[in-house]
């Protein structure tokens, strides 16, 4: 019986592999969630049958426990908004953290471990991680989702606490691990540690530097997803683990990249958001109509779309490819411009225009963009703020400086489509809209271009 529950372990983890591979592109992404879901799936179904071998069983907490997340799970993804999947995803990244800490909990309480430094070592790390990834991820969904602003976490001198609960926290699980001596207290206090470096570690990062937290938290939760694995000798945990964490890794050097932060500024908080104030920025700012647009369009060679996180909220992508259908039918080329951080999570605007059958080959990465951006007849900014925030590079004093951009001062005309003046995620003013060569439509951008399409068709 084990030797066939393990064969179905193995079958599960080769199907994660699949599964997580085919998500790596559009056109088979949704195919590849099915079936990392059918993975993880015979996984759960694999270590319930699990106790039955070890004669270990407690069916009744695992049917209660499955039974509460089932339901909190089913009722919430059938209640949460797209525009919601950011802050979704953190708080789910949060438990993740949350269930390998109690794994470690619950091992420390039923194990004798005197004598067995390294594995206590590996633990306590495990606790650690996971009470940083939980109380992190809280933070960070609290930050995505508007329920705290910065402004209430401003903690002075927050890098050295930051370093100094690192240190004291590093030098906890050395001394615990050699002497063996670890209390029921001393569990707390270490509990209560985590809890606070969790918290010092998000509080004070804001505005535009979360993609990278976020990245982090994340792989955090994979690492100890990995050594919960193995501290359950469950293979699959293992293996999902050490993808998530790897994975996650990669993609917080991407978004460093993105944001122009080194990892070590982002693991000891020196962020951006203890730079000074934003100067004002003044000038007029002209509107244009969607007939006035529209004609703008037809008489294009080249379109270019920077589609930002006012897309989500607007649910515009399907109607950005009804835009896309009429330019190209009247040989207009026509393109999208993807900046890694657009949005409020990664890859959010990619799956967006995935969702609307827009083809890959048309998406421009932030380099390929800027040179495509040069040559570019019209380019409309669909909901999109921070990314083009010509402030990252003129404006030292900003805290967006230095953060690479969609650049728009070469292209013939920018067209901002969003409702009002204010800011974006990063709460500053954006100096793009008063350009010269820039020109606002303020409204719902789905009704903007429902309405830009309208007088194409009438023209
Ligand atoms: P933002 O700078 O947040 O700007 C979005 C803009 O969309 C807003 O200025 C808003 O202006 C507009 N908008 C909202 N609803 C709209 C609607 N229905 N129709 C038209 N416009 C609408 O977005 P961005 O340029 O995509 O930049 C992303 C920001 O989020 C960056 O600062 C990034 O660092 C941060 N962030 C990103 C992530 C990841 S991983 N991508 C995670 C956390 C934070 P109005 O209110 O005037 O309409």
């Amino acid at each position: 019986m084990e030797q066939i529950l393990d064969l179905l372990l193995f079958c599960a983890s080769i199907l994660l592999i699949i599964g997580l591979r085919k998500l790596s592109n559009p056109a088979s992404a949704s195919k590849g969630n099915l079936i990392a879901a059918v993975a993880l799936g015979l996984g759960v179904l694999v270590s319930i049958l699990y106790p039955v071998v070890t004669d270990d069983n407690n069916y009744l907490i695992i049917v209660i426990g499955i039974s509460i997340g089932a339901i909190i799970g089913i009722i919430s993804s059938h209640r949460v908004q797209m525009t919601k999947m950011p802050e979704m995803v953190s708080l789910l990244n949060g438990f993740g953290g949350l269930a390998a800490a109690l794994v470690s909990l619950v091992w420390l309480i039923n194990n004798d471990f005197s004598g067995e430094t390294g594995q206590l070592v590996i633990v306590l790390l495990n606790l650690f991680l996971g009470f940083v990834a939980f109380l992190g991820s809280l933070i960070a969904y609290g930050k995505l989702s508007g329920k705290i602003q910065d402004k209430h976490l401003r903690i002075s001198f927050s890098t050295l606490i930051n370093i100094t609960l690192l240190v004291v926290a590093i030098s906890a699980m050395i001394f615990f691990s050699i002497s063996g001596n670890l209390s029921i207290t001393h569990l707390c206090v270490f509990i209560a540690l985590s809890l606070l470096y969790g918290f010092i570690f998000v509080a004070p990062i804001g505005g535009a530097d979360m993609p990278v937290v976020i990245s982090l938290l994340n792989s955090l939760t994979g690492i100890t997803a990995a050594i919960s694995g193995i501290m359950t000798d469950n293979k699959l945990m293992l293996l999902g683990g050490v993808l998530v964490g790897s994975s996650g890794i990669i993609l917080t050097l991407l978004m460093c990249k993105a944001m122009n932060r080194s990892l070590l500024s982002v693991i000891f908080g020196n962020f951006s958001s203890s730079k000074g104030g934003e100067s004002s920025v003044d000038g007029d700012v002209k509107e244009i109509n969607p007939s006035d647009l529209a004609i703008q369009l037809a008489y294009s060679s080249r379109v270019c779309i920077i589609p930002g996180y006012g897309m989500a909220v607007a649910q515009a992508q399907k109607t950005i490819k009804d835009l896309e259908s009429v330019l190209e039918s009247n040989d207009v080329e026509f393109k999208y411009a993807i900046h890694p951080v657009a949005g409020r999570m990664p890859g959010h605007m990619n799956v967006l225009l995935a969702e609307a059958d827009i083809s890959y080959d048309k998406l421009l990465d932030l380099e390929e963009a800027n040179d495509y951006l040069a040559s570019t007849d019209v380019a409309i900014v669909v909901g999109a703020n921070d990314v083009v925030n010509p402030s990252a590079l003129e404006d030292p004093t900003s805290k967006i400086y230095g953060m690479p951009i969609l650049e728009l001062s070469k292209t013939k005309s920018v067209v901002v489509l969003k409702r009002s003046m204010k800011p974006g995620y990063a709460g500053i003013q954006n100096p793009l809209f008063f350009k010269d060569n820039t020109k606002m439509l303020f409204g719902d951008a789905k009704e903007s271009i429902e309405l830009i399409l309208r007088e194409l068709k009438d023209l």
